[in-house]
């Protein structure tokens, strides 16, 4: 009975600690698949990697890096800084898998050039790291491994076992006969690929976990703020204006929805532009751009709350066809930089299944109203017709 609480106790205990610290304590377990004998292992934040490392001084390691097949290239290197753990500057082992079904691994020096589409060729020895023991192993289905023993410089500045910056990456395309990777892709996964870790702990010093929950929050208020309060107000302003609904009290409820839309769009917004600064090695561009014209042009849009000409202007006309066409183009480039969004965190599926739910909603809504109005214009001028008709036939009639 004791036992039975006891373990209930223990289930409750580990689950909520699970939840609470998400990325919990998982090194010094490696996993079965551990072809080199390595006693510390843990999984990384992204790319589905596991990374194992030996400490036989304080300068001399060996490290494991593991990710589960597909991929054509992997790499793991260490980077010296002075900026921290990115992908310029870093001293890699990259493993190239082979058409026979090896994984010929070799040494990399990545540049900016790199970065900026250089061809990446092997290199000779580094001037500081010494790479000994490459070897690389693959098995269909179920692992990719490569494996290595460092000595480091004695610099500690740049390189300790306390504070190392590490950085590994996965990509789809090689030249698997000159040795070189392609490009790998930039969403998330792949970009947030980096880490100083203090391996006697293996405990990650760098981790963004405010940076993770803040993008869900940007997320979110995006979604309902653009995605969702806006496109409604703006079905709320055609279809219950004048036709086919005549609702008197249309205007107020287009206007709030369109309050609560931009405060909650701006604010989230905001949140992104504090992200893209957060994370200074790398941009997502075209989200950027986008979303900067997104808020410039919705702000045009809510002026309209002040600047709107008075019914009798001349140009109220001119002034209406402009806010329409600005409203129904801005809804398109939001819709765009959603999805734009959503691929950043690629490969998580459910922001997709939402937005692709509430886009779904939305457009049937619209869709049905649509159809309701024409049906309703169709019969409206049939029945005007006929009415006028039936007059001429009740003038012909009475012959
Ligand atoms: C129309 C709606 C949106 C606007 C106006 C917007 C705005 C922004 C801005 C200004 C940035 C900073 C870009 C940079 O400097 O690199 C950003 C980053 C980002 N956004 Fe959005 N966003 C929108 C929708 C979304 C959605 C729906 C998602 C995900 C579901 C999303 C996910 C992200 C992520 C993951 C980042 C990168 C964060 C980082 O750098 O750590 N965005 N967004
Ligand atoms: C093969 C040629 C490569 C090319 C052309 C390339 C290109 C790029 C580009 C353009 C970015 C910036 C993405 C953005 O800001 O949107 C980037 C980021 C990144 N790459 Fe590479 N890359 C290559 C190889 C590698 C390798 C081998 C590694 C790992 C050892 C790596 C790790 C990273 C990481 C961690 C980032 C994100 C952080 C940062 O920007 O420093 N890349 N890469
Ligand atoms: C790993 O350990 C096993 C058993 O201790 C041994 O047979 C094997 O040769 C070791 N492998 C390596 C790569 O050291
Ligand atoms: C596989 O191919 C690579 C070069 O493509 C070669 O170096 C290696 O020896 C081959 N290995 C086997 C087992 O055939
Ligand atoms: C590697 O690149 C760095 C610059 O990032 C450079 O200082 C160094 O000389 C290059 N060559 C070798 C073999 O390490
Ligand atoms: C790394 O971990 C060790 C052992 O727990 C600790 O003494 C040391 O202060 C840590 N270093 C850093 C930079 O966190």
């Amino acid at each position: 009975m004791l036992g039975t609480t006891n373990s209930v106790v223990l289930i409750i205990l580990t689950v909520s600690s699970s939840l609470l610290f998400p990325i919990s304590e998982q090194y010094s377990n490696c996993s079965p698949i551990n072809p080199m004998n390595i006693t510390n292992c843990k999984k990384l934040v992204t790319l589905g990697a596991e990374f194992g490392w030996n400490i036989h001084s304080n300068t001399e390691i060996d490290i494991l890096f593991t990710i589960r097949p597909p991929a054509k290239w992997i790499a793991w290197g260490v980077n010296p800084g002075p900026q921290g753990a990115e992908m310029v500057g870093t001293r890699a082992v990259i493993g190239i898998s082979q058409p026979n079904g090896t994984l010929a691994v070799r040494k990399y020096n990545i540049t900016s050039d790199t970065k900026l589409g250089c061809r990446l060729k092997p290199s000779q020895d580094f001037d500081d790291v010494i790479v000994k023991n490459m070897k690389g192993e693959v098995k269909p289905r179920r692992y990719m491994s490569i494996f290595a023993t460092l000595i480091l410089p004695p610099d500690q500045a740049a390189y300790n076992i306390l504070k190392l910056n590490h950085v590994w990456q996965v990509g789809f395309e090689a030249d698997d006969a000159l040795m070189e990777p392609k490009m790998h892709s930039t969403s998330l996964q792949n970009v947030d690929s980096t880490e100083t870790i203090n391996m006697t702990t293996g405990r990650g010093l760098s981790i963004g976990h405010r940076q993770h929950h803040l993008r869900t929050v940007h997320g979110i208020l995006n979604i309902v703020g653009w995605g969702t309060m806006l496109p409604l107000g703006v079905i709320i302003a055609r279809y219950y204006r004048r036709y086919p609904f005549q609702c008197p009290r249309w205007y107020v409820v287009h206007v709030s929805c369109q309050i609560v839309g931009y405060t909650l769009g701006t604010a989230g917004w905001a949140i992104g532009l504090w992200l893209g600064h957060a994370s200074r090695h790398y941009s997502f561009s075209t989200h950027r751009i986008l979303a900067i014209c997104i808020f410039a042009f919705t702000t045009l849009q809510m002026l309209a709350l002040r600047l709107t000409p008075t019914k009798t202007d001349d140009y109220r006309k001119y002034w209406n066809m402009y806010h329409h066409f600005l409203g129904y183009s801005l809804l398109a480039v939001i819709s765009v930089n959603i999805f734009q969004g959503i691929a950043i965190l690629k490969p998580n599926k459910t922001w997709l299944w939402v937005y692709v739910g509430v886009l779904g909603m939305l457009g049937l809504v619209a869709i049905g109203l649509e159809i309701f109005t024409w049906t309703k214009f169709i019969y409206d001028l049939y029945r005007g017709k006929k009415s006028r008709l039936e007059f001429h036939d009740g003038a012909n009639r009475s012959n």
